[in-house]
């Protein structure tokens, strides 16, 4: 099929959006669909993946963001000279060095919840992992921003976030119109930060010595020397690094425990191969191996989409200025193509010696080029901290039902996560 056969098939729900992405993919590393009656370009070539998201960033650009009700100027959705700027000050926070001033945190947040995990073996009660992985997530991220853990209070006005995130549309385009209940969230959301904000300035007006030791004190600080970081942009930097940074986090430790739920055999070889390392950093290797595969299987953020700002050309197929690209890891990550036996759950690929593909962009769950994921140091440093806490402790049974996936603006399990938790037979 070539890029001008474009497809017809209307687009009903989210489902149907990755069945038709599917097939188009069939076509090749770039193919023509039709997306909700608007021609788009699917990319699920590693080399193509490249031009989009690493080599040509001036030609293919995000543009009116979806998110950007919700998000405003913060690092996601800016742009240009000002995501530039944004950027650079956020980016010395979140490398692999940067992140471990954060590493407090981490271990706080996950401590609650292992604790939480004890707590319901005590009782003899079940745990929602759903509700524990966002909790987490959120409580981790939050804690870096604020110094605080998270209350319960300030816990249930962030869940007006999922209210806005769940009337995001799945691909690109403008900001919808907000419903009632949608702006009724975004002002709850506003309110919320808002308060973060002025505590922090607090905080800060208390303590001048040296540099701020949280987010938000650092943003704060930010806004002594740079005019542009008024409390409006310091709260959309806020509501990025939260929305960014908890769902996408505590979707793949859901589906971690999905996979090993669903495959007792790797989950019965992990603890062997646990058991038998005494090296902690071989140990978070294995850890860190389950992270990757999961990630591979379930990417969190399944589609990037971009638009092309100028003509340019795809593995030999014109695209003029003006269309939407959309870039699909979960596409490339399952390509017989590049993975062998991609349906398989298998670790092992992440372990020395595993079969990977050699291309780099065959595997891009945090995204690729100037615009890939801020956090992913954080992220994983986030998961392999709790999985270390839990895994070699509790073995989670999930309460039997089909798993079909949610390719919504995150891509998640569906329905409840409740599980009773068994011990694992391991000393170590
Ligand atoms: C498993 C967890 C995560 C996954 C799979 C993930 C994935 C991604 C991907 C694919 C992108 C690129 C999107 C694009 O190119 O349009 C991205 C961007 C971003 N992520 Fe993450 N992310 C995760 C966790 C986090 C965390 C923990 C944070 C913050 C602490 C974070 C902050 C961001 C930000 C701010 C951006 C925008 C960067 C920019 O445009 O300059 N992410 N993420």
């Amino acid at each position: 099929m070539t890029l001008d056969e474009t497809r017809s098939t209307p687009v009903r729900a989210p489902h149907d959006l990755i069945e038709l992405l599917r097939e188009a993919a069939g076509a090749g590393p770039v193919a023509a669909v039709q997306v909700g009656g608007r021609p788009c370009v699917l990319v699920t070539g590693p080399e193509q993946t490249q031009q989009v998201l690493a080599r040509r960033p001036d030609v293919y650009v995000k543009r009116g963001h979806r998110a950007r009700l919700l998000l405003g100027d913060g690092l996601i959705s800016a742009t240009g000279e000002a995501w530039k700027q944004q950027r650079r000050l956020l980016q010395a926070q979140f490398t692999l060095a940067g992140t471990r001033r954060w590493a407090q945190h981490i271990t706080a947040a996950a401590e609650r919840v292992a604790d939480g995990w004890e707590a319901a073996v005590a009782a003899a009660t079940p745990v929602d992992v759903g509700q524990d992985m966002r909790l987490f997530a959120l409580d981790t991220i939050w804690r870096s921003l604020t110094g605080t853990a998270l209350d319960d209070v300030t816990r249930r006005e962030l869940d007006a976030v999922d209210t806005v995130v769940a009337s995001l549309p799945t691909t690109a385009g403008g900001a919808p119109e907000p419903s009632p209940a949608v702006d009724a969230a975004l002002r709850q959301i506003d309110t919320t930060a808002h308060r973060a904000i002025a505590a922090a300035r607090a905080d800060r007006a208390r303590d001048t010595s040296g540099p701020s030791l949280t987010l938000l004190g650092l943003l704060l600080d930010a806004s002594g020397t740079d005019p542009r970081y008024t409390d409006a942009l310091i709260r959309d930097e806020l509501v990025t690094l939260l929305v960014a940074g908890h769902e996408t986090t505590a979707q793949t430790l859901c589906w971690l425990f999905v996979l090993l739920d669903q495959h007792p055999d790797v989950h019965e070889r992990f603890l062997t191969a646990y058991a038998g390392t005494p090296d902690p950093a071989r140990r978070d290797a294995l850890i860190c191996a389950l992270v990757q595969e999961t990630l591979r299987l379930y990417p969190a953020v399944w589609l990037v989409p971009r638009q092309a700002a100028r003509d340019d050309v795809l593995d030999g197929h014109p695209v003029p200025a003006g269309t939407s690209v959309l870039v699909c890891p979960y596409l490339t990550h399952r390509s017989p193509v590049l993975w062998p036996d991609p349906e398989r759950f298998d670790p092992s690929r992440f372990l020395p010696g595993g079969e990977r593909p050699g291309h780099p962009a065959a595997y891009l769950p945090f995204g690729s080029g100037a615009r890939a994921c801020l956090g992913q140091h954080f992220a994983l440093q986030e998961m392999v901290t709790l999985l270390r806490l839990l895994l070699p402790v509790h073995r989670p049974h999930l309460a039997p039902a089909p798993r079909t996936a949610v390719f919504g603006a995150n891509l998640r399990p569906q329905g409840s996560l409740r599980a009773t938790l068994g011990r694992v037979r391991y000393a170590g």
